[in-house]
């Protein structure tokens, strides 16, 4: 499918049918995608077919409808894996989602204990040993590594951010030293849209022996990847930031890595033979999939992986670029040079996801979020999941707006026509708070 730009939003948006609704008696602006992205019509019939021709529990049945729902359920894995660049769909897991998938690092790898011969990446994490994340970072990025330091005594380092809220690399050499096991990074900020130099974190890595997790959250929705080619050891996401269901997510992990791991969920399917007095357990990437998996969202989650797949990625990046650009002058037009406005992220457009989050003087995100909701406008506001970050700056929240490729400049400027109201009704910058025609 090859688009011409100004025609991309507007053939894009046709195949989104709740884009075509109104909030409030107004058109709606949808700019809430870092948090969930809507569905194209490819993938709801994908779901529904699956639901109406072929549901059925997968992996277990050996009747006519078990056998269409399993290869339905393995051929959305292989679709991850080609999406991903993965050698193998094997080592595809599906999980419930980004948090799933992390968690389930944590205590595989971070627990260990695998079937290995007690020197591979299954042997788990011990005292003294060091994971390194940052202040960047989702809570679902925090909270497992701080869970694990609980159970394993590990300990646990943050990067520090830059002013312009992009990962400060420069103190990899200094946190990044020989009993470090572990990097987990985002692949992209939800609160400030910066991409993360993978690269050089790899790089670091590698030197010491540690291994590299990235929190593809937010970047998994801007285009197929090349895992293995990045240099990356695990990478997590979730269907519904990438136009797919919610309630299902991907980890990669390198198969060497996989096969040394153990399970995190006992149940069903994830076992090879069990006793009253012991288990073994089955092959990746089943033995991290114990009991019924979400089968539907799955098939539905391979159906958006292949939409994305088929667009102009080259067009759909100029667009967003664009936008972001015409958001970002916007802001900085609405604040004239007032410094009530002020952007937490990157001012340029070089490694930037279209995530743009600002704080107004004076004005709660929450209230900013209620005035343009009146507007048709969604927005998100509060601390994104990211505390630790609205800490380095100072603040309590943001607002944020985030955009897909269906979004188009009347979204833009529907945004910054709202903020202007609700500048105005909070009185901003004159001094007074509240609001004053509610
Ligand atoms: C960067 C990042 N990581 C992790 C998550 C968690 O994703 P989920 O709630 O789908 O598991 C999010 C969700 O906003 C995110 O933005």
């Amino acid at each position: 499918m090859t688009f011409q730009p100004e025609a991309l939003p507007a053939a894009l948006r046709r195949q989104f049918p709740l884009l075509g609704r109104t909030v409030h008696g107004q058109p709606l602006h949808y700019l809430d995608n870092a948090a969930t992205s809507q569905m194209p019509q490819s993938v709801l019939d994908a779901i529904a077919n699956h639901e109406t021709t072929a549901r059925a529990n997968v992996l277990r049945s050996v009747h006519f409808l078990a056998e269409a729902a399993s290869a339905a359920y393995e051929e959305s894995r292989a679709e991850c894996a080609r999406y991903l660049g993965a050698g193998v769909p094997e080592e595809v897991v599906f999980t419930s989602g980004c948090t799933g998938a992390i968690n389930l690092v944590a205590h595989s790898f971070g627990d260990g204990r695998g079937p290995g011969d007690g020197r591979g990446p299954g042997d788990g994490l011990g005292p003294g040993d060091e994971v390194l994340i940052s202040e960047l970072e989702h809570h679902s990025n925090i909270v497992p590594w701080q869970m694990l330091r609980q159970r394993r005594g590990i300990v646990l380092k943050a990067l520090p951010v830059t002013d312009d809220g992009r990962l400060d690399l420069t103190h990899l050499p200094r946190l990044v030293g020989d009993r470090c096991r572990l990097v987990a990074l985002t692949h992209a900020s939800n609160v400030t849209g910066a991409v993360t130099d993978v690269a050089s974190v790899v790089a670091a890595a590698r030197a010491v022996g540690a291994k590299v997790l990235l929190d593809g959250a937010q970047y998994a929705a801007h285009g197929p990847l090349d895992l293995p080619a990045l240099g990356v050891d695990f990478y997590a996401f979730s269907g519904h930031k990438t136009f797919g269901p919610n309630g299902v997510g991907v980890l990669w992990a390198r198969g060497e890595i996989l096969a040394d791991m153990p399970p995190f969920l006992g149940g069903g399917e994830m076992i090879r033979r069990v006793t009253i007095e012991a288990t073994t357990y089955a092959e990746p990437p089943h033995r991290f999939e114990a009991g019924t998996p979400p089968i539907a969202q799955a098939v539905g989650l391979g159906a958006a992986l292949r939409w994305i797949r088929g667009l102009d990625q080259a067009a759909v990046q100029a667009h967003l670029a664009a936008l972001t650009r015409r958001l970002l002058d916007g802001l900085a037009a609405l604040d004239r040079g007032r410094g009530l406005i002020r952007v937490i992220g990157p001012g340029d457009l070089a490694a930037r996801l279209p995530v743009v989050s600002f704080t107004v003087t004076g004005a709660h995100p929450h209230d900013i979020c209620q005035i343009l909701d009146r507007h048709g406008v969604a927005l998100r506001g509060g601390h994104h999941c990211a505390q630790p970050l609205m800490d380095r700056f100072g603040i309590t929240g943001t607002t944020r707006a985030s955009l897909a490729c269906y979004n188009d400049a009347g979204d833009i400027d529907a945004l910054l026509a709202g903020l202007e109201d609700a500048m105005a009704r909070l009185r901003v910058g004159t001094g007074a708070s509240g609001l004053s025609n509610p």
